[in-house]
């Protein structure tokens, strides 16, 4: 199934054919989630891969062997993805680990009267789009990006591929959030803290480690670790799907790499953009209190 040229359009998103159907889509919106399941959520380019990682590792005990034999989309399918009931049919992993890049709302009746753990990923959306941006050029699956600009004015309005990263977030992380077990972690805390993520990630999923399993998850899930890892930086797809002449998956890993892309007069206007779209929003966002920066 290439169908690398086709958008499939659901719910008013639009989402690259080559991985999704209207059947797949459909599908995800009438999953049963087991209460023993973990949901990690979030929207492209926020650290989805890196906490694919951390639960594999958390839930091997800090054994690399899952992360190091099985395909990240194998060991934690996209729900909505056109291959995700094979994988699960075929997988024997307990907990089932499962991932989304559905925006809440799509997800809130299924999600509802389960007990299924769910993970929600941020980041600060200038280095999403940043990174977005990077990744359009190398994902033959999704449409051209063309000039910096006008893909920051298309991820501003909500336009790009799996819809508007406002909603997305204020979506899985408003108060009124009808899921219960519900833990939200940043990029941001994950890079500045690793091993304080790992900590709170395993509480959260009532898998207390000890130190030398929390330091071998760690050093695992590392910016290196996982670069050099065939089965976590997208190397075994092939060419014609991603071309990786063009960049890697695994590109810088770091925080406010929007600097080096942003104008002034671009950042001011994301600036009015976020607090125009954000208002009401009584989220937190960590990257502006730990890392120095004013804004997001
Ligand atoms: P960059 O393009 O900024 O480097 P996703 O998995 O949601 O698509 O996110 C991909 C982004 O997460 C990429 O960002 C990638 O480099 C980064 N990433 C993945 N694993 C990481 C790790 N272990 N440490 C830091 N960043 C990581």
């Amino acid at each position: 199934m290439a169908r690398l040229d086709v958008t499939e359009v659901f719910h008013g998103i639009s989402f690259p054919g080559h991985l999704h159907t209207q059947d797949s889509l459909q599908l995800a919106l009438k999953f049963t989630f087991k209460d023993t399941d973990i949901l990690i959520a979030s929207y492209p380019k926020s650290g989805t891969t890196w906490m694919q990682e951390i639960v594999t590792l958390i839930t091997s005990r800090g054994d690399p062997h899952l992360c190091q034999t099985v395909p990240n989309w194998t060991r934690a399918p996209w729900l909505e993805q056109h291959y995700f009931a094979t994988l699960l049919e075929a997988s024997s992993t307990t907990p089932r680990v499962i991932t989304t890049h559905l925006p809440h709302h799509l997800l809130v009746p299924v999600l509802q009267g389960s007990k299924a753990k769910v993970i929600y990923v941020s980041r600060n959306p200038k280095d999403v789009v940043v990174s977005f941006y990077h990744f359009h050029k190398m994902a033959n699956f999704l449409p051209e990006p063309g000039p910096f600009p006008g893909f920051l004015n298309r991820f501003l309005e909500g336009t790009l591929h799996f819809g508007s990263w406002f909603e997305h977030v204020k979506g899985w992380t408003s108060h009124t959030a009808a899921i219960n077990n519900l833990l939200h972690i940043t990029y941001e805390e994950m890079s500045l803290d690793l091993r304080g993520t790992v900590k709170r990630v395993s509480s959260f999923l009532q898998c207390p480690l000890v130190e030398d399993e929390v330091n071998n998850c760690a050093e695992h899930c590392s910016f290196g670790s996982m670069r050099d890892n065939k089965m976590s930086n997208y190397t075994l797809i092939p060419e014609g799907i991603m071309d990786h002449s063009k960049g890697a998956f695994m590109r810088k890993g770091v925080i406010g790499d929007w600097r080096n892309m942003f104008t002034e007069e671009q950042n001011q206007y994301f600036d009015s953009v976020f607090a125009s779209k954000m208002q009401g929003c009584a989220l937190e966002f960590v990257w502006a209190k730990s890392n120095g920066e004013e804004t997001p």
